[in-house]
Parts: structure tokens; C-alpha cells; sequence
């Protein structure tokens, strides 16, 4: 658990709609943090260039995400809420920690290995670096909790090194930074299919998006993949039943969850009824929170005025971090 002031950072990219795996791995602890702690939960615009270079869609998808961060119960009083692209020292602290950076261990991070085989032309140099523009992020804050889902795992791992690297070298500046979800094991939101995780570009139908319909929403459940039941009681759940109980426990009852478990269990399960139970509590879920992003969204002047209040606090935690770095660099000339 969290002992005295600690310092929370995170940080999605605006690449797509938000889903399930973003609320339950992130914002649902962001939304839990900011009441206790002093939080910076960023937009993070400039890793999405080493994706997505087009910058056509930028600026509605940094609004969209804002937007839905807020519906989701983000207080952009109590935390601060920025864009990355709006704190400058970013970048000089990325470039710090670059010459600490080593190719070997970039080349095998896994999200570098499946990015470039996702995009073989474009294997640019901030793919590469992306995990220490990440660790710049965290440590700009002397941030010490990092609420992320399961797939971050492995940048959390890489940011303490680059921090145990530059104390090493230059003085002890920052605290090293841990992957946090309140003691418990860091979350994976599966896919609807049964392969992999839901994620903002890719495997769309099998994810469920905050902005889904209602109708949406229901087809995709509905087509989630099952087979003709279980033959004998307690026989294993194969990885796509599996996916879908792990989905109940989301955002359904505990007595639902039972009756399907031991329905389950007694070989007179029904998937259809069990997908409907799901849908409909899908729904229940995701609807309220759709419907204020879509209001929030449409308020420019007011997502403004927050970026521009999540600056103010981001930049004066940033400058402060970079004063220390500076002057332990020997940069103070
Ligand atoms: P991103 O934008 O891919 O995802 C944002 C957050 O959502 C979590 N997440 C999931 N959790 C559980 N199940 C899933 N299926 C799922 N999909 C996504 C992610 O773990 C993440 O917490 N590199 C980061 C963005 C970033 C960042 C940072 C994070 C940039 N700077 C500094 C923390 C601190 C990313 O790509 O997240």
C-alpha cells in the first residue's frame, strides 16, 4: 500500500477509442489515486507519432481521450491532466536518458518486436526509444506509482533501470518507479475472441469500446466464440469460455457469476444466456460513461481550459525535476 506522498504518474496514447482494457487496467485506479495523491495522468501524444505519423486525427483523439478520461471520473481539479506534447522538458529528459539507453535491450523489448513486425516500414528510431521516452514521463514527476495494465509491465521494468542507471552515475535524483494496481496483480482485459488482449487499433470486433452503442456492444458479445458446452461436470473451461467468465467478473454480479459457474460446472450451461447476461450488463456498464464523454467532447473550450490547467501543474513538477537533473549532470554552467 501507499505510504506517505507518493507521486502518481500514467499515461495513455491517443491512438483510438478507449476500451475495457484501458479502464480496468488504468483509469479505474487513476479515478481511485486522485483522491489520496498527488496524480499526473497524461495524453500521451507523442509516442502515438511513432505509430500513427499522420496528425490529421490528432487533435480529436486528444480531445476524445481527455473527454473520456473525464466521463470515466478523472477530476481535473484534483489531478493534473495534461498533454504530453505541452511539458517541453519531456524531450530534454528523454535525451538524458537515451545515453543511458542501450540498443541490445531496445531491440528486445516486446512491444518494439511487435510494432515492427506490425509496421515493417517504419521501424523509426522512436519505436525504438519508445520505453525511454516512457521512463522520461514517469521520472519527470519523481513518480513512484504507476497504475498500467498488465502490458506495461516489462517499460516499468526498463524505467528502473534508466533510474538506477542515472543515480548511479550522477546522484540520487529519482525513486525508482513501480507498476501499481493496489497490491493486486496487474490487470489483462482479454479479448472478446479469445486471442489476446482488447486494444485500441487492432482487433476491433472482438473489443469493447466506451464509445460502443448499445447495439454494438450486444453484437459483439453475442458472437463471442463458444462451442457445443461442457460433456462431463468440471471439466476445464477452454480459454475462450475462460475469456468471457474473466469478462463477467468486470462488470456482473456475483450471483449471475454463480449461477453460470455452477451451470457451468453441471453441464447445463446456456452460452447463449450466459452472453446475454453479459451484454446486457456491458451495456449498463458502458453506456452511462459513452454518453457523458460524448457531451464532454463536444465542450472544446472547456477540454482547453483543463489541458491548459494540467500544464500549469505538470510544467512546475517538471521544471523543479530538471533543475535537480541539470545541476547533477554538471549542466549548470
Ligand atoms: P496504452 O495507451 O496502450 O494503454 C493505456 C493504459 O491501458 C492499459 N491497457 C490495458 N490494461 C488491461 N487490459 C488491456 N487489454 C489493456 N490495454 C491497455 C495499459 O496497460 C495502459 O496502462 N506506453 C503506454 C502509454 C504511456 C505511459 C507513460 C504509461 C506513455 N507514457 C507513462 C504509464 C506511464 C501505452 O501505450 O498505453
Amino acid at each position: 500500500m501507499i505510504k506517505g506522498k507518493a507521486i502518481v504518474m500514467s499515461g495513455i496514447r491517443p491512438t483510438g477509442f478507449l476500451h475495457l482494457g484501458n479502464y480496468f487496467g488504468a483509469i479505474q485506479n487513476y479515478v481511485k489515486l486522485q483522491e489520496s495523491y498527488t496524480c499526473y495522468f497524461m495524453v500521451a501524444d507523442l509516442h502515438a507519432l511513432t505509430t500513427h505519423p499522420d496528425t490529421k486525427t490528432l487533435n480529436d483523439n486528444v480531445h476524445r481521450v481527455l473527454a473520456e478520461n473525464i466521463a470515466c471520473g478523472i477530476d481535473p481539479e484534483k489531478a493534473a491532466l495534461y498533454c504530453q506534447s505541452h511539458v517541453r522538458e519531456t524531450a530534454e529528459l528523454y535525451l538524458y536518458l537515451n545515453m543511458l539507453a542501450y540498443l541490445g535491450e531496445l531491440e528486445k523489448t516486446t512491444t518494439f518486436k511487435e510494432k515492427a513486425r506490425l509496421q515493417p516500414d517504419n521501424i523509426n528510431a522512436g519505436l525504438l526509444t519508445y520505453p525511454v521516452l516512457q521512463a522520461a514521463d514517469i521520472i519527470l514527476h519523481r513518480a513512484t506509482w504507476v497504475p498500467v495494465g498488465k502490458d506495461q509491465e516489462q517499460h516499468l521494468e526498463m524505467a528502473r533501470n534508466y533510474v538506477k542507471r542515472f543515480n548511479h552515475r550522477y546522484g540520487e535524483i529519482f525513486p525508482e518507479p513501480m507498476a501499481y494496481n493496489f497490491g493486486e496483480d496487474l490487470v489483462k482485459v482479454p479479448s472478446l475472441d479469445g486471442e489476446g488482449k482488447m486494444s485500441k487499433s487492432e482487433n476491433q470486433l472482438a473489443t469493447l469500446y466506451l464509445a460502443d452503442t448499445d447495439e454494438l456492444i450486444t453484437k459483439k458479445v453475442m458472437k463471442a466464440k463458444t462451442d457445443g458446452g461442457p460433456t462431463s461436470p468440471g471439466m476445464p473451461k477452454p480459454d475462450y469460455i475462460e475469456n468471457i467468465f474473466q469478462l463477467m467478473k468486470l462488470v456482473c454480479d456475483q450471483n449471475a457469476i454463480d449461477h453460470f459457474e455452477e451451470a457451468y460446472q453441471n453441464c447445463n450451461i446456456r452460452y447463449g444466456d450466459l452472453k446475454k447476461q453479459l451484454a446486457d450488463d456491458m451495456v449498463k456498464f458502458i453506456s452511462p460513461i459513452r454518453e457523458k464523454a460524448e457531451s464532454i467532447q463536444n465542450d472544446k473550450k472547456y477540454l482547453s481550459q483543463v489541458m491548459e490547467m494540467g500544464a500549469i501543474k505538470a510544467n512546475a513538477s517538471a521544471a523543479e525535476t530538471m533543475s535537480l537533473v541539470r545541476a547533477a549532470m554538471g549542466l549548470n554552467y
